[in-house]
């Protein structure tokens, strides 16, 4: 039954997977720990099948990175890339991203938080399921060290606009430029929507001290 199970999903053994089994509900999870270097520790929220994790890891093997996504297909996918490629500053998390930032990591542990083409619910009755909402900005404030930032990126230019008014009335943040390397490092959906002549909007807005 179980090999069928992992053959379906194409999952990695336990031993060599990227994914972090989540184990606990209530017990935070040491992000840190999970790495065999201690060294600036970055989080990806909703990556996708993860082009712009891997791209990212690929290029800073001096900083971890952890990548979550809720969507199994998507995170096995990325991990089996992540195995190929051998990367150690790489691990996985399969979750709901608004209650691991609520309940599951420590606080005043990371360096960054990147959130690129979140889904925007279009829908005005659904706008209360985006990801960068009114509470978003002081979860962040808690996870992120002092100057961790946050970078955006979206298609959809009211969701920016959304973006931009929740970080601009938050306390504690102020907006910063997104360096050129991070912007050339494009996603796949960024990829289909450039393509479309939609171009990307990118925030970025670093945590300041007091
Ligand atoms: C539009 S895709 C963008 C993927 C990737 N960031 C990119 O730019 O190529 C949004 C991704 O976020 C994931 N996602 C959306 N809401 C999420 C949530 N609350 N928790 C975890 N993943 C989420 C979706 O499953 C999807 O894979």
């Amino acid at each position: 039954m179980l090999g069928q199970a992992l053959s379906r999903n194409k999952s990695l053994p336990p031993g060599e997977s990227l994914i972090h089994p989540i184990t606990s509900a209530i017990e935070p999870i040491d992000l840190a720990g999970l790495f065999p270097a201690e060294q600036p520790l970055e989080l990806e929220l909703g990556c996708g099948d993860g082009s712009f994790t891997m791209q990212y890891a690929l290029a800073h093997p001096d900083r971890n990175i952890v990548a979550l996504e809720r969507l199994l297909g998507r995170i096995t996918k990325l991990d089996r890339k992540g195995h190929r490629a051998g990367l150690k500053n790489l691990r996985l998390l399969r979750a709901e991203a608004a209650y691991v930032l609520e309940y599951l990591l420590l606080p005043g542990t990371l360096d960054a938080i990147h959130v690129y083409f979140p889904d925007p619910w279009p829908k005005k009755r659904h706008h209360k399921n985006r990801l960068i909402s009114e509470p978003f900005p002081s979860l962040a404030k808690r996870l992120l060290k002092d100057k961790g930032i946050v970078y955006l990126r979206t298609d959809n230019i009211e969701y920016f606009e959304q973006m931009l008014e929740v970080f601009d009335s938050a306390v504690r943040f102020e907006r910063t430029e997104t360096p050129g390397p991070l912007k050339a490092l494009v996603t796949d959906f960024e990829q289909e929507f450039n393509a479309q002549g939609i171009p990307t909007n990118h925030a970025a807005y670093g945590k300041t001290g007091g």
